[in-house]
């Protein structure tokens, strides 16, 4: 089982379109996946729920140390099917609160390694809030492999120094802990393009080849609550998609 933490403190890079898209797309690829949302915003798992409501949430771990996990992961829809191999945690909004109440209990950082240590998987992918609070912290220390997108704005990198030095610290890490991902490349910005290389050009060994394109479909896709494999098989999204899952699993 290989554990895959998106992480960038920066919102709106795409950290909750690549954890469902690239979910979907392991899962069809044959790879059993578990997509975890760690955001109480819950943008990544609302796609691929079923009408019900649903009872129990990632809260349910941070808030009980003990909890039954099997209670909490729930099978992926799409259109009201039941996805062959892809399961979900959910979150909702009242895992804002949690860090709070977690805030003097020891070892908090630990709390989904003590959860995740067995579970029968090939990857889980864990989508993060746009902080560097202890529930990212909490995926860092579990992650197999961190992926950083970064978009073509300058802001999407500023806080790239800070993640790195904690995922260093957290991790004691090896050099092979993370991964840079472009995302929402547009060839026609030429002079953005070249000062955001310029400005990945000390991570570019840990950048990966594939640049997600900037796609209308993938916000449509999101609109209507599918996966963009589903909601548009033809798109530019489902081939760079495809890209970045055959680029990934070389590397995890
Ligand atoms: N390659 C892309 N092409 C077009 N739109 C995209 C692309 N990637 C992401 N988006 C859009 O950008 C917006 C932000 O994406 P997303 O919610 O995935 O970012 P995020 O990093 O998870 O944000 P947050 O930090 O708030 O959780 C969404 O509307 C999404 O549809
Ligand atoms: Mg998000």
């Amino acid at each position: 089982m290989k554990k895959i933490a998106v992480i960038n403190q920066k919102g709106g890079v795409g950290k909750s379109t690549i954890a469902v898209n690239l979910g979907y797309e392991l899962a069809v690829f044959g790879k059993k996946t578990l997509l975890v949302d760690l955001d109480p915003q819950a943008h990544s798992c609302e796609i691929y729920k079923q009408n019900s409501e649903v009872r129990y949430t990632v809260k349910d771990l941070f808030v009980d140390p003990k909890f039954d996990i099997s209670k909490v992961i729930i099978p992926a829809y799409v259109k009201r099917e039941r996805l062959n191999d892809l399961d979900v945690i959910h979150s909702n909004i009242l895992f804002a609160k949690v860090a709070e109440q977690i805030s003097s209990r020891i070892h908090r950082e630990k709390i989904l390694h003590n959860y995740f240590r067995r579970l029968p998987y090939d990857y889980v992918i864990m989508d993060c809030p746009p902080n560097l609070g202890v529930i990212t912290i909490n995926a860092v220390y579990t992650a197999d492999l961190i992926l950083i997108p970064v978009s073509y704005d300058k802001g999407s990198l500023d806080g790239m120094a800070d993640l790195i030095e904690t995922i260093k610290e957290v991790k004691e890490a090896s050099d092979s802990t993370y991964l840079i991902v472009r995302n929402l490349y547009d060839a026609r910005n030429k002079q953005t393009n070249t000062y955001i290389n310029s400005e990945l050009e000390p991570f570019m060994k840990h950048t990966l080849f594939v640049k997600l394109r900037k796609v209308e479909s993938l916000n449509q896709s999101r609109i209507a609550g599918e996966p963009i494999q589903v909601y548009d098989p033809q798109s530019k999204g489902t081939v760079d998609y495809k890209e970045l899952m055959l680029e990934l699993i070389k590397h995890v």
